[in-house]
């Protein structure tokens, strides 16, 4: 099939090489034309494992292109996909203004049907918007459909999930665009659930908002872990075995971070309230996550007592690892909460150091873990990256000024920090 995709993102760009792979016929297309320029002269300008591979199988296969215009790639397409990204605007709401701007322009491209798909993350409702929108735009006589396709990919995994979905929900309005949303994931061994485009809406806003109270309510756990001597890994790893609560997402940290959660959290609190019905929950799951960031902080301050002038080196910046994304990264937060408070940041990561610091101008980056550690009067494990897991504790140790360790992802085992001479604070563990 013909296929558009309109925003060549973590989500367009991997999706768009998984349909060709599977022997469609893909166009990706955005507007930042530096990143369509890089894209076609072979580069890829994101970090995702198993991405460079899958580019350069599909690009020898001729089914996959890229472009900047995007009425001209909807011309003729048979699906198209608009996976442009939808931040939180100044008020909280989703800004779909990205996602307004991609339908006036795919139905003035629009030559003969074709189902246009929401794939970006929406508040329930918006297809309803695109639908109208679109209708304004498209030319006399050509008709179409608006369905909803919510992607569900978590960076760092992205490909595998791209390849293997979990589920495949299909919002449709009618049999004739389901009809061709099948034909566009034949092949694919995923469950398909087949609903009206409000639900499949509704179904992405909600299991996001779901993961993010897993991870609220088990950091909550942790603060009472904290002050009654439980241990939380043992406490989760005892929920957890229960099939109905299941394991995943039961870590406690420095709470969730990234392009999605907080986003998505905050745009279903906000539709939920124009629907008419205040979803506390969710409220209280941001502030739990908050707190977890200043809760990192100040189990600093409990072993520093002054941060003012204090060192602290920041392992990790990336919001989890396996990416470059620093989008709404704990990492962030805490060096601006430890600069308030007059401590000297320097931070370390694998990948996404240029990221950052195109967030913090002036953030300090040392190449490797040590260099970031060499003077510093603590360490603050933030992204749990993997070759963080085997650091060398001895030499960590005699390159700082005083032995400080939080580990706010409670990557190390605690006696191993502690034989080593560290101070050593986690999350929940006593
Ligand atoms: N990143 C994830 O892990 C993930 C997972 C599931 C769902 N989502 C959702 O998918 C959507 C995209 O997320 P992302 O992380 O890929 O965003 P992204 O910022 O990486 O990519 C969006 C792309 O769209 C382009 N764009 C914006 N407006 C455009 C327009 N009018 N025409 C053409 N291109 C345009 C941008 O230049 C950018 O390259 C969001 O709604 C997000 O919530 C993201």
């Amino acid at each position: 099939m013909k296929v558009t995709v309109v925003g060549a993102g973590y989500v367009g760009l991997v999706t768009g090489a998984t349909l060709a792979e599977r022997g469609h016929d893909v166009t990706c297309v955005d507007s930042d034309l530096p990143k369509v320029r890089m894209l076609e002269a072979g580069g890829v300008p994101i970090h995702e494992p198993g991405l460079p591979e899958l580019l350069a199988g599909v690009r020898k296969s001729g089914r996959l292109g890229f472009g900047a215009d995007v009425a001209a790639a909807a011309g003729g397409a048979e699906v198209v996909m608009m996976t442009v990204g939808t931040p939180t605007d100044p008020q909280g709401k989703a800004d779909l203004s990205s996602v307004e701007a991609a339908a006036r322009t795919i139905a003035t491209g629009l030559r003969d049907y074709a189902v246009v798909v929401e794939k970006s993350t929406v508040p329930v409702r918006t297809g309803e918007r695109v639908r109208r929108t679109m209708e304004r735009n498209v030319r006399p006589g050509v008709e179409f459909d608006v369905a909803s396709n919510p992607e569900f990919l978590r960076e760092g995994t992205a490909v595998e999930d791209a390849r293997k979905p979990s589920r495949i929900v299909l919002g449709v309005p009618n049999g004739r665009a389901e009809k061709v949303l099948r034909r566009l994931y034949e092949g694919f061994e995923s469950p398909i659930l087949v609903t009206n485009v409000e639900t499949a809406e509704m179904i992405k806003h909600a299991s996001n908002a779901f993961l993010a109270t897993k991870i609220s309510f088990v950091n909550a756990v942790s603060r009472l872990c904290e002050k009654s001597g439980a241990n939380v890994e043992e406490v989760a790893r005892g929920m957890g075995l229960d099939p109905r609560i299941g394991a995943q997402f039961l870590r406690a940290g420095v709470g969730y971070g990234g392009s999605c959660f907080a986003k998505d959290l905050e745009a279903f609190a906000e539709i939920a309230s124009q629907l008419g019905y205040e979803f506390r929950l969710l409220r209280e799951v941001q502030a739990v996550n908050r707190e977890q960031r200043a809760h990192v902080v100040e189990l600093l301050r409990q072993e520093l007592w002054v941060l003012r002038e204090k060192r602290v080196t920041l392992l990790g910046l990336a919001f989890k690892p396996d990416t470059d994304d620093v989008r709404d990264a704990p990492s962030l937060d805490v060096a601006q909460r430890l600069r308030a408070e007059g401590a000297i940041v320097r931070a370390h990561d694998p990948v996404a150091g240029a990221k950052a610091k195109a967030m913090l101008p002036d953030l300090d980056l040392a190449a490797d873990p040590y260099a970031a550690a060499d003077g510093a009067d603590a360490v603050v494990l933030v992204t749990e990256w993997p070759a963080y897991k085997g650091l060398d504790f001895m030499r960590l140790r005699k390159v700082m000024r005083q032995p400080v360790i939080v580990d706010a992802r409670n990557l190390w085992d605690p006696s191993a920090a502690r034989a080593a001479g560290f101070h050593y604070r986690s999350i929940g563990r006593p």
